[in-house]
């Protein structure tokens, strides 16, 4: 069935493509609405469903599977994504599929992150602007300064840099793994980059040395200690959930810190009635579909660089499998290293 060919713009100018609403649309969508109606105001289903069915049916010609962060929008969520998760589970099961294209919907290192870990695949990235301020923090000569500066330490290295980045550094965490990994090295000190309070949040949790670099989340620096004193005290039931990259201050007055799959899996494992996610806004519009009966209290600060993707960018990708996601040979061989041995942790 063809539901997506009616377009304002002749064939092949796809980019600008306005797809309309039509009756064979809103049935084959019907299903997806369902499960997001109570998240996402039904007067713009007819705005977003035609781009769903529309990607949806050209995954398939391609092969293709759209792998989406806890951070985009509830309309790519769970209208187009296959695979949807933290940094970690995003890099894990990237690696696992035998599609031949992925379509990362996520920021530019974890388009990278995906390449390095599927170098045989097409890796498209809908935005090539989608940044982040943790990977614009810090470059590879940085880190060859570093160990100058500090011989024979371990470099390990969030996952949200650069490749190049990835290249000098023993190995690579994430905010769901970063203690694992600083652990596994059986040593008293390592240098930690890029972002300053995931290090600080390691270092409470370890007795190894923990050597910072001044990197920041610009989207969980924002938040404050007296945010969460005030969501207690006009809430006094609420479960205070909390991302690592935010302020210690902040962590230090939260009941539960964790990557944005561990707080889902907090949820699962600790059923609250009331919960805010100090976290990206759209963490709690594709939990709340899971999690029908928790009331969210939703505190928003965006991420513009996530939210640089939307489902017009995703078709227009998969279209002209665009933009593709090329690492240098010599610095993709390093990095790689570095991210398969944080891979190589968890199957441990
Ligand atoms: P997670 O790995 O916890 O999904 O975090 C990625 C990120 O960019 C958070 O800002
Ligand atoms: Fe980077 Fe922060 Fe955006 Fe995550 S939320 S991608 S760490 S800027």
């Amino acid at each position: 069935m063809q539901i997506n060919s009616k377009t304002s713009e002749p064939e092949g100018n796809f980019s600008d493509s306005f797809l309309e609403y039509t009756p064979e649309v809103a049935v084959a969508t019907r299903p997806i609405f369902e499960r997001v109606r109570g998240v996402l105001p039904e007067i713009e289903w007819p705005v977003h469903a035609p781009y769903v069915a529309a990607i949806n049916e050209l995954k398939q010609e391609r092969n293709a599977v759209v792998l989406a962060h806890n951070y985009q929008t509830p309309e790519i969520f769970h209208g187009v994504a296959d695979i949807t998760g933290d940094s970690l589970a995003l890099a894990r099961e990237g690696a696992k599929t035998d599609a031949d294209v992925i379509v990362l919907c996520g920021v530019h290192f974890m388009a990278e992150t995906a390449k390095l870990l599927s170098p045989q695949k097409t890796v498209l990235i809908p935005d090539l602007d989608a940044g982040c301020s943790l990977a614009a923090s810090i470059t590879a000569e940085d880190v060859r300064l570093l160990r100058q500066r500090y011989p024979g330490v371990p470099v390990v290295t969030y996952v949200n840099t650069s490749a190049a980045v990835k290249a000098e550094s023993d190995i690579c965490c994430t905010s769901a793994n970063a203690v694992e990994v600083v652990e596994s090295l059986g040593v008293e000190r390592v240098i930690f980059l890029p972002d300053e309070f995931l290090g600080r949040y390691v270092a409470g949790q370890t007795k190894v040395e923990i050597i910072l670099w001044k990197g920041h989340c610009e989207v969980h620096e924002r938040f404050t200690a007296a945010d969460v004193r005030s969501y207690k005290k006009q809430f006094p039931d609420i479960e205070v959930l909390a991302h690592p990259e935010c302020p210690p201050d902040v962590l230090a007055e939260v009941d539960f810190v964790g990557s944005t799959s561990g707080m889902v899996n907090h949820l699962h494992q600790n059923p609250a009635s009331r919960v805010v996610m100090i976290t990206e806004c759209s963490m709690s519009d594709n939990v709340a579909v899971e999690f029908p009966t928790i009331d969210f209290i939703r505190p928003c600060n965006l991420c513009p660089h996530m939210k640089r993707i939307t489902l017009p960018k995703i078709l227009n990708s998969l279209q002209r499998m665009e933009h593709r996601i090329e690492i240098d040979p010599a610095i993709a061989a390093r990095a790689r290293l570095a991210v398969e041995r944080m891979v190589a942790i968890g199957r441990k």
